[in-house]
């Protein structure tokens, strides 16, 4: 199933409320938190206590991306504040199985993310644990950079796999790109810039929709 996920990186931070309710309006299917720790990425971001207090306004699953050295660390806080999804690096410094079975053992869906430069082969062990894996299609780290169309094989790769997995792109999504990556085979479309920089993010999502489905 196609899903739209707009990413709150490029809300406005100063009215996160009214940005919300402009996306829950517009029927985004996720909202996607992005988390970064100044180490793992080099900006800093949000945190769990703002997962907690947005979750009282908004209704859509939280679809919590962590750019962080040491996810493992924080899992927890994160599932208490309100995280439905919890995506984490194959990069980062944490055992991937540990924490994948962490955030299960939580109750949350669990996802690894891989960078541009990352195998895809890396997930592949815990497959059967994972509800989705993210395919970057930028580097991390920052919002507003040029879609990666030279991922694209790792998504065609993992779709022969898996015809059922979530797979997720993050990075450079717009009406344009997102053709390419639902052709690919992913299904879960992250957009920040498009939709928050849009003049109307409700028409914006529903675009993203339609050209995703135009192509499948
Ligand atoms: C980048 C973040 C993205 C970012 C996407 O490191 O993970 O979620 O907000 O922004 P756009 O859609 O503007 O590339
Ligand atoms: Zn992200």
């Amino acid at each position: 199933m196609v899903k739209v996920a707009p990413s709150l990186l490029s809300a406005n931070f100063a009215c996160l409320k009214d940005d919300i309710e402009k996306i829950e309006n517009g029927k985004a299917d996720w909202l996607h938190y992005d988390v970064m720790d100044g180490h793992f990425v080099p900006n800093i971001s949000i945190g769990a206590p703002v997962v907690a207090s947005i979750k009282k306004v908004c209704n859509v699953p939280f679809d919590v991306h962590l750019m962080i050295s040491n996810p493992l660390q924080y899992v927890e806080d994160f599932a208490k504040s309100g995280a439905d999804i919890i995506c984490f690096h194959a990069e980062s410094d944490s055992d991937i199985g540990q924490t994948v079975d962490k955030i299960i053992s939580l109750g949350k869906k669990a996802a690894i993310a891989v960078k541009p430069g990352t195998d895809i082969d890396v997930v592949l062990p815990y497959l059967d644990k994972l509800s989705m894996v993210l395919v970057m299609t930028v580097e991390p780290g920052f919002g507003g950079q040029s879609f990666m169309e030279s991922t694209m094989p790792k998504i065609e790769k993992l779709r022969k796999i898996n015809p059922d997995i979530d797979i997720e792109v993050d990075g450079g999504v717009n009406p344009e790109t997102i053709k390419i990556a639902a052709k690919a085979g992913a299904n879960v479309f992250v957009a920040g810039s498009a939709v928050f920089k849009s003049e109307n993010p409700a028409k914006t999502i529903k675009l993203l929709k339609e050209n995703a489905l135009s192509v499948l």
